[in-house]
């Protein structure tokens, strides 16, 4: 048999129950929280400029310098947020449950971003100027995905995105060494983690419902998989620095984002795919073990890296 794809419109309007169930659980499991209260107000000072203040230098701040790029890179990540919601208003719609989810989401990310950037600005983490420009350069050219169009790569593309971004955060947290930034790094990372969960049964449904289709679309953004933060200036280098630092390496890539969410979809078990289908899978388990090859060089060469930097 042939695969028949269907059209984005018609799969929004067969995931609308799938939608409004999840959505309900979502709002029932996630917890308010203030991103204010992270924040210890009482160790801020006044900033040269305006108001006279001290100017930020390096020596203020407690972090390394991977520390002080991942910090950014998240932060900047979240900050693009005005685009990400275009994309997702204009893909999923703004009417009934889809809706609803759309600017549901938007209000907890943007809780993300004025947590962040409160917090660094307080125990003065990075280069508030620097870090000015760098937002205004990175939202100035805005984000597009490259799946705008296609309902079912989108619902792929952002189940793994939200566990990635998820596994950033938590790891960023932890290589600050500062128990308040991990503390809200981790709490952020709670949320992401229940946007992944709420995708991640819409794409469930998805497979479900056109399976051939699903499949491909999964295969396909697997093979292309970027960060949403890869306009962000000079990201290639910072993904490296935060690579080597454990942050987000492509070992993680595939055991902690790709592979569980793979396997929670049971792609390599559901029966009764098409040829295209079958061919989609196929293509799936090959692009699993060459991420498993790269994993493995990229151990070698960070084993020798860290080999040659260790204090003798
Ligand atoms: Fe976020
Ligand atoms: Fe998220």
């Amino acid at each position: 048999m042939t695969a028949r794809n269907m059209s984005s419109t018609a799969l929004l309007t067969e995931l609308e129950p799938t939608v409004e169930s999840n959505l309900n659980r979502h709002l029932h499991t996630a917890k308010e929280w203030f991103p204010h209260e992270y924040v210890p107000w009482s160790q801020g000072t006044d900033f040269d400029g305006v108001l006279g203040g001290q100017p930020w230098s390096a020596e203020q701040s407690t972090l390394s310098e991977v520390a002080r790029t991942a910090l950014v890179v998240n932060l900047l990540t979240e900050d693009n947020l005005p685009s990400y919601h275009h994309e997702i208003a204009v893909l999923f719609g703004r009417d009934g449950a889809w809706g609803t989810w759309v600017h549901r989401w938007t209000a907890e990310e943007g809780r993300h971003g004025i947590a962040m950037r409160d917090y660094m600005m307080v125990k003065r983490l990075v280069d508030p100027v620097a870090l000015e420009r760098f937002r205004m350069k990175h939202m100035g050219e805005g984000y597009q995905s490259a799946h705008s169009a296609d309902l079912v790569r989108s619902l792929a593309y952002v189940s793994f995105q939200e566990l990635a971004t998820r596994v950033s955060h938590r790891n960023t947290g932890k290589f600050t060494d500062d128990p308040m930034a991990d503390q809200l790094l981790g709490r952020i990372a709670a949320d992401e983690n229940l946007h992944m969960i709420f995708y991640r049964n819409l794409l469930n449904a998805a497979l479900k419902i056109a399976p051939d289709q699903t499949m491909r679309a999964i295969t396909d953004v697997v093979k292309t998989f970027q960060m949403p933060g890869t306009g962000i200036p000079g990201f290639q280098r910072k993904a490296v620095e935060m690579a080597v630092a454990g942050i987000y390496d492509i070992r993680q890539h595939r055991d902690d984002v790709v592979a569980p969410v793979l396997r929670f979809w049971k792609v390599f078990e559901i029966e009764g795919l098409s040829d295209e289908g079958e061919q989609a899978r196929t293509e799936l388990a090959g692009l699993m073990e060459d991420l498993e090859k790269q994993a493995l060089r990229f151990e070698d060469k960070r084993d020798m890296l860290r080999a040659r930097m260790a204090p003798r």
